[in-house]
């Protein structure tokens, strides 16, 4: 079964003399109604974060400032996202497994979320997730 492993969104960028302002709203730019907003920085080139598959939560990711790459597989399929541009969004769907890295000093990977945190919905080992990708 092919799985989509992720999309690349585009968001509405206003700009003008002032600055620029980008727009994603829930249900309409973001494919779910935005449950959650979190976002990391102060990472850099040596870490890896992630690692991990969520059974239920649907995910969008913007490099607002700096840049940074993710690695998605379904266990079979992998490919590599570089995220930099602040009016774009990465949207994971539920059960992709993935990894951010490679993080520029001045990255804030900002993350809108499809559900509530929920620890017991992570999947953190990565054997485990390809057995059940399997079956
Ligand atoms: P972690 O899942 O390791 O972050 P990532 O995989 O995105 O690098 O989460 C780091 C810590 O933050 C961990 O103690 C759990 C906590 N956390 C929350 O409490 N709520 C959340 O929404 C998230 C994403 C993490």
């Amino acid at each position: 079964m092919i799985h989509e492993l992720y999309r690349k969104l585009y968001f509405s960028d206003f700009g003008d003399e002032r600055g620029k302002l980008v727009v994603a709203e829930g249900d309409i730019d973001i494919p779910f109604a935005i449950q959650r907003v979190f976002y990391i920085y102060g990472s850099d080139d040596s870490v890896v974060r992630g690692q991990h598959a969520n059974r239920n939560s649907q995910f969008v990711l913007i490099n607002v400032a700096g840049s940074s790459k993710v690695t998605l597989t379904d266990g079979v399929n992998r490919e590599t996202v570089t995220l930099s541009r602040p009016m774009e969004g990465l949207y994971i769907p539920k059960m992709v497994w993935k990894e951010m890295y490679d993080f520029s000093s001045d990255s804030v990977l900002l993350v809108l979320a499809s559900t509530h945190y929920d620890e017991s919905e992570y999947i953190r080992d990565y054997e485990e997730y390809a057995a059940m990708m399997r079956t």
